[in-house]
C-alpha cells in the first residue's frame, strides 16, 4: 500500500505539538509507516520534498527560524495532487474565507482535510460539508471543539445513529479560566497573560474574552451533533465584561447550550450562574467538559482537568490516524 502524503499547515502550539508526537519513536515505528510527511507551512514560508521529511526536521528548522532553508520553498500551497491529507492548524481567520478556498481545492480533488481551526467550519459548513459528501475526500475536526477532549469521534463510535437531545458544554477554555481568576479576585489581565504564556488562549485573545471562540464551536456542535446548518452570523453570543457581577455561592461559567425543542434546534453560547448541586460547579479552573443527552439514556458527562495545545495536537494526530 502506497504511503500518504501529509502535509502541515501552521507551526504554532499545536503544530510544533503535533511534530513532537510525529517524532516519536513508537509512532515512527508503527503508524510512521504509513506516511510520508511532503511538507509544511507557517505564516511566512512553504516547504515541500516529495521524498518527504523527518518531523524532527521540519520542528527543529522552525525553532531554529530556518524552514525556508529546508527543502524546497514554494510559492503557494502544493497542488492537491502533491498531498493526501492536508492538516490545517493555523490561525482561525475571521471570515474563514482564505480556509475555504484551501479546502474546496483539495476536497474538489478527493483529498482528505484534517482540521484544528473552527473559522471555516462555524462561517461555511454547508459548503465544505457539500464538497466532502460529493467526492471521495473526507474533513475530520475533531480538535475544533474542545481540544483534546474526545468529543465528535467519541458520539461516532460510541453512540453510532443516536439522536442527540440536547449538548451543554464548557467548550473554551481561557474564557473560564477568566471567569475563575476574576471571581477569586484575580484581574482580567493577568488571567489573559497567562493564558497566553501555557499557549491555551487563542492568537487573538479578543475570540476568546468576546464569547466569538465559543459561538464558533458552538455552530461546529450544532451542525455536526444536532444536523443544522447554521453560520456563525446567525449566531448571537455574549463575552466576558469586565463589570461582571459575581454572586456569592455561584460561578460564572461561558456555556454552550444546545437543545432540540418542538420548534427546532436551539442554540445559545452565554454566561450563567453555575450553582452547587449542578456537576460543572466543582469543574477545575482550567476544565474542559460537556453533557450529551441521547435519546432513550440518561446523560452523559466528560470531563478533564485540563486542555491545552499538547492535547489539542493528540486529537489532530487521532483524525490523522483514522484516515491512515
Ligand atoms: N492552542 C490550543 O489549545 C487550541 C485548541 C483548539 C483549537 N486550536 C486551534 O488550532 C489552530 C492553531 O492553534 P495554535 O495555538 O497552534 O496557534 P498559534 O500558536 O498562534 O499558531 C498558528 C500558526 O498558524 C500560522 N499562520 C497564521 N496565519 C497563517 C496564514 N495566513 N497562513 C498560514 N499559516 C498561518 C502561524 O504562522 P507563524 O508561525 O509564522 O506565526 C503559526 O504557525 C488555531 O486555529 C486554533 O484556534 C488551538
Amino acid at each position: 500500500m502506497s504511503k500518504k502524503k501529509v502535509f502541515l499547515l501552521g507551526l504554532g502550539s499545536v503544530g510544533r505539538n503535533l511534530l513532537s508526537l510525529m517524532a516519536k519513536e513508537e509512532f515512527n515505528r508503527t503508524l510512521g509507516q504509513k506516511f510520508i510527511l511532503v511538507g509544511a507551512a507557517d505564516s511566512k514560508n512553504i516547504i515541500f520534498d516529495e521524498r518527504g521529511f523527518s518531523a524532527e526536521l521540519v520542528l527543529e528548522s522552525k525553532k531554529n527560524k530556518a524552514l525556508e532553508s529546508t527543502g524546497t520553498a514554494l510559492k503557494k500551497l502544493p497542488a492537491p495532487d502533491d498531498v493526501d491529507i492536508f492538516v490545517d492548524m493555523s490561525t482561525a481567520s475571521k471570515d474563514g474565507i482564505r480556509e475555504l478556498n484551501i479546502y474546496s481545492e483539495y476536497l474538489k480533488a478527493g483529498k482528505s482535510i484534517v482540521t484544528s481551526n473552527k473559522s471555516p467550519l462555524a462561517n461555511y459548513w454547508p459548503e465544505i460539508m457539500k464538497l466532502a459528501g460529493e467526492g471521495n475526500g473526507k474533513i475530520l475536526y475533531e480538535s475544533t471543539v474542545c481540544g483534546g477532549l474526545p468529543l465528535f469521534n467519541m458520539v461516532k463510535s460510541a453512540l453510532p445513529g443516536m439522536e442527540i437531545l440536547s449538548f451543554r458544554g464548557i467548550v473554551n477554555l481561557t474564557a473560564n479560566y477568566i471567569l475563575e481568576t476574576m471571581r477569586k479576585g484575580g484581574s482580567k489581565e493577568d488571567a489573559i497573560k497567562n493564558a497566553i504564556k501555557e499557549g491555551f488562549a487563542e492568537t487573538d485573545y479578543y475570540d476568546d474574552v468576546s464569547g466569538l471562540d465559543s459561538a464558533r464551536k458552538t455552530v461546529i456542535v450544532a451542525n455536526s451533533l444536532f444536523g443544522t446548518q447554521i453560520r456563525l452570523k446567525e449566531q448571537k453570543f455574549e463575552g466576558i465584561d469586565s463589570n461582571i457581577e459575581f454572586h456569592e455561592k455561584a460561578r460564572k461559567m461561558l456555556i454552550s447550550s444546545i437543545k432540540r425543542t418542538k420548534n427546532g434546534v436551539l442554540t445559545e453560547s452565554r454566561i450563567e450562574d453555575v450553582n452547587g448541586d449542578d456537576q460543572f460547579y466543582s469543574l477545575k479552573e482550567k476544565s474542559m467538559a460537556y453533557e450529551i443527552s441521547p435519546r432513550f439514556r440518561s446523560p452523559i458527562f466528560v470531563s478533564e482537568d485540563y486542555d491545552g495545545p499538547v492535547e489539542t495536537s493528540m486529537g489532530v494526530l487521532s483524525d490523522i490516524i483514522s484516515l491512515l
